[in-house]
């Protein structure tokens, strides 16, 4: 079993290089089964997550080709059969392959998807998505069976603006008959990315980025070249990090745009950031100002940062608030912080923090993805040794992250125990 190893109380100093965003590249990989031959997606970060999907793809019988920071996958051979359980249970994004599968073929079977244990994570919306396109949906021990004669355009409004749904409903509605509105479309980056991903084989998606996405079905898409956005998540983990320990800590490859809801948070607290056009430079404070924080949709403040931005509330001077409006279950984290020594309840989604605490070193678990990021974080500033087990969550997200905490000053290994 392998843990990691982590000596708290490093000074951060130096440059750390951001990777290409795995939300977006989870869906990424999937769409390119849409096209008709070659795409090449360039800047995908090398995570288990995206190893899952590649091994999903090659499943079905397309070529996929990993070289360096790219990935080549002609869809070109692909059967479209069903996708086992033991494959769709390795992540949540499996679910991509709804959305393209059924855009592709008008038929799609797979098992329910698996990922982090943060909250119910329905989807409904999806499949309301795929009804309201012409789709059948029939669930059969824990299996999809998602069927149409044809794919029609359709208004579908979104009760929620899920970023899933969003993404799943313009996979299918890409090569639909017609003219499909998405209203109450999520805005993440990540859409946006996805869209210009499909408008690059010859999608006509217009409107992505705002709440209302437009898509004019055509009957073909071709091969093509596309970049992944940088990761605005790995980016916002490393600059709460350097927020605690960073000395001219740089965080390179960034589009600052899409983490101002966290810079902003820092600045109110008394963090001395100083942004460029791609990059950002953190220092940490003598003292940090307690905040409130309530997380929401882009352009609101993540979920995604939630779990790792607590750590850094731990040494405000003060009682600080966050509020978890996304997920039911985002606060797995909150005991193994007060076992390091963290003051911090929990009343419903809202978590009180009073501080400063200093945390101590100790034996932890990796309950979710960010839960895990949290508690790197929190081993950085704390005193003496932590050991966190059950890193294979956080390496599904995390591409080189012991060499990058390395790189600028860290003491943290991976060891097998
Ligand atoms: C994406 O999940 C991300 N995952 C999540 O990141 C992220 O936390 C989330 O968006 C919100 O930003 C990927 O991109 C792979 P949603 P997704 O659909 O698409 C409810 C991480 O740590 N909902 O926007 O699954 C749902 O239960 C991960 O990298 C329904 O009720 O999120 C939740 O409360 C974790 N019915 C809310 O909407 C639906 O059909 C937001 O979910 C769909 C969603």
């Amino acid at each position: 079993m392998k843990v990691l190893e982590i000596t708290g109380c490093q000074e951060l100093k130096g440059t750390i290089r951001i990777s290409g965003a795995k939300n977006s590249s989870v869906a990424l990989i999937p769409a390119a089964i849409l096209a008709d031959d070659d795409v090449t997606i360039c800047n995908v970060p090398d995570v288990t997550d995206t190893d899952s999907l590649s091994e999903i793809l090659e499943f079905l019988g397309a070529d996929v080709r990993r070289a360096s920071e790219s990935i080549v996958i002609n869809p070109k051979n692909i059967i479209n059969k069903e996708i086992p359980e033991e494959l769709s249970q390795k992540l949540r994004a499996s679910y991509y392959f709804m959305g393209s599968l059924l855009g592709k073929y008008n038929h799609v079977e797979m098992y329910f998807p698996g990922g982090c244990s943060i909250g119910a994570r329905p989807i409904n919306l999806h499949l309301k998505g795929f009804e309201a396109l012409g789709a059948t949906v029939k669930i059969e021990d824990d299996k999809y069976i998602v069927d149409a004669k044809e794919l029609k355009g359709a208004t579908i409004y979104l009760d929620f603006a899920s970023v899933g749904a969003t993404i799943n409903i313009m996979l299918a509605a890409v090569k639909a008959k017609g003219t499909t509105v998405i209203d109450n479309a999520a805005k993440e980056p990540e859409i946006v990315n996805v869209a210009t991903f499909l408008n690059n084989m010859g999608a006509k998606i217009t409107g992505a980025g705002t709440s209302r996405i437009k898509i004019e079905g055509v009957k073909e898409l071709k091969g093509c070249f596309h970049e992944v956005i940088p990761d605005r998540i790995e980016a916002g983990t490393y600059t709460i990090a350097g927020a605690l320990m960073g000395n001219y800590l740089k965080i390179d490859n960034i589009i600052p745009e899409h983490i101002e809801a966290l810079t902003s948070k820092l600045i109110e607290m008394g963090v001395e950031l100083e942004i460029g056009e791609d990059y950002l430079i953190v220092n940490r404070p003598n003292k940090y100002k307690t905040v409130t924080v309530q997380t929401q949709v882009f352009p609101g403040f993540p979920t995604d940062l939630q779990q790792p931005f607590m750590v850094l509330t731990t040494k405000c001077n003060g009682k600080s608030i966050i509020e978890e409006t996304i997920w039911e279950n985002r606060f797995m984290h909150v005991p193994y912080l007060n076992k390091m020594g963290a003051n911090i309840t929990i009343a419903g989604n809202k978590a009180t923090i009073k501080g400063p605490t200093e945390l101590i070193g100790s034996e932890v678990e990796a309950t979710d993805l960010r839960a895990g990021a949290s508690l790197v974080i929190a081993a950085l500033t704390a005193k003496g040794k932590t050991i966190i087990h059950n890193i294979e969550h956080i390496l599904r997200g995390y591409e080189n992250i012991v060499e990058k905490l390395n790189d600028v000053g860290a003491k943290i290994e991976i060891k097998e125990i």
